[in-house]
């Protein structure tokens, strides 16, 4: 039996987890593949999107609702355009494919854009643009979602938190902005829900349209957009990109992983790689997006701040103190873990 929390080295955890998915026949550079992308969740202090998840991956798997080895085909209408029909691939498969694609467009025509349909959820925006900038490229990712947002002004879920991603190479540590479009990624709710933890006031309504305080009511109604019109703006131009514009299903119509169980989730992406220098003299990118987070993090900072940080600076250091200190996994992320690890015959070593 497990203990109540255990702490493991990202190569045990990402070894693990590839094998889990492999013996239910993802072929193995795909599992690795989407161990990574697990795995780096967690170190990024990402908990929502990491190796808790991976009980419902596999639930979808078995089910044949998401496919292990998926029949993707992918073509370019355009230069710089392709398009990728993922076959309900795990998002993560078909995620990784569609930015490769578009870094290589980029790499030619110094842009590309590759819209991914029939996918399925792909955990952590910011696993794919960190593969673009470790390209040297900048990228946007777009995705939409289940339904789990009122659109501004109504009260029944219609949109998803659908996250909004950008990246800019900057050196050593790429600025990587990855936010969902909810006042709280809906994970955060599941997973407090999950632990019988209270959210704050202010994330979700509960089904009757209240404000609430509890995470299980609040999972079963809507999280609130982000800035309201704002973010529920943001939301419906996801659903435009990789919905409407992708041929994906849209305006409510992706199918939730955790309740919709008769169909394929059918969720759209989007992906788009550019070289960062495409309108400057070569080598002032560098200088100029150093510049400018030098001059960021020198404002004055508001009271009781210590320090002025980039988007995903805080993530960039969980990642080094994880891979310094480990993984901690606890309570039912780590029985249900080591349930699926027994079930596949894996081990799962501290
Ligand atoms: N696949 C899907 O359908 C889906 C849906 C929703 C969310 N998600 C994922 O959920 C994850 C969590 O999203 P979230 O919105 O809860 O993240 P978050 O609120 O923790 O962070 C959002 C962004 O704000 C930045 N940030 C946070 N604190 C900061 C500070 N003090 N200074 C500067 N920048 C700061 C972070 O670096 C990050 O880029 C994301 O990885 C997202 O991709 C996925």
């Amino acid at each position: 039996m497990p203990q109540q929390n255990q702490v493991f080295t990202e190569a045990v955890l990402t070894d693990a987890v590839t094998g889990i998915f492999a013996t239910h026949g993802v072929p193995q550079a795909d599992a690795r593949r989407v161990a990574k992308c697990l795995v780096l969740a967690d170190l990024r202090g990402v908990s929502s999107h990491g190796v808790s998840r991976v009980p419902i991956y596999l639930d979808r798997l078995r089910r044949g609702l998401v496919k292990a080895a998926p029949n993707m085909v992918l073509d370019r209408p355009m230069s710089v355009a392709a398009r990728l029909d993922a076959d309900n691939a795990l998002g993560f498969v078909a995620a990784t494919r569609a930015m490769a694609e578009a870094v290589d467009m980029a790499r030619v025509h110094g842009m590309g854009m590759c819209a991914v349909r029939r996918s399925t959820h792909f955990g952590m925006a910011a696993n794919y643009l960190l593969q673009a900038t470790d390209a040297g490229m900048a990228a946007f990712v777009f995705t939409n979602a289940s339904r789990a947002m009122p659109i501004w002004g109504g009260r029944a879920p219609f949109l998803g938190t659908s996250p909004f991603a950008f990246a800019a190479p900057a050196g050593e540590r790429p600025v990587v902005l990855d936010m969902a479009l909810s006042v709280v990624a809906r994970g955060k709710v599941r997973r407090a829900a999950a632990r019988g933890e209270p959210i704050p006031l202010g994330w979700a309504l509960d089904a009757d349209g209240n404000p609430t305080t509890d995470a299980q009511k609040g999972y079963e109604g809507v999280v609130l957009p982000l800035a309201g019109p704002k973010g529920s703006g943001l939301s419906l131009m996801m659903e435009i990109m990789a919905g409407v514009m992708s041929g994906s299903a849209f305006g409510g119509a992706v199918g939730n992983q955790y309740s919709d169980f008769d169909a394929p989730q059918d969720a759209g992406h989007v992906f788009l790689a550019f070289r960062p220098d495409l309108f400057l003299e070569p080598g002032h990118y560098e200088t100029r997006i150093k510049e400018l987070i030098r001059r960021a993090k020198d404002q004055p900072r508001a009271a009781g701040v210590e320090e002025i940080m980039m988007p995903g600076e805080i993530e960039a250091r969980a990642t080094l103190a994880r891979r310094r200190d480990g993984i901690r996994l606890d309570g039912e992320d780590l029985r249900l873990l080591a349930q699926e690890a027994a079930r596949a015959g894996v081990p799962l070593p501290q």
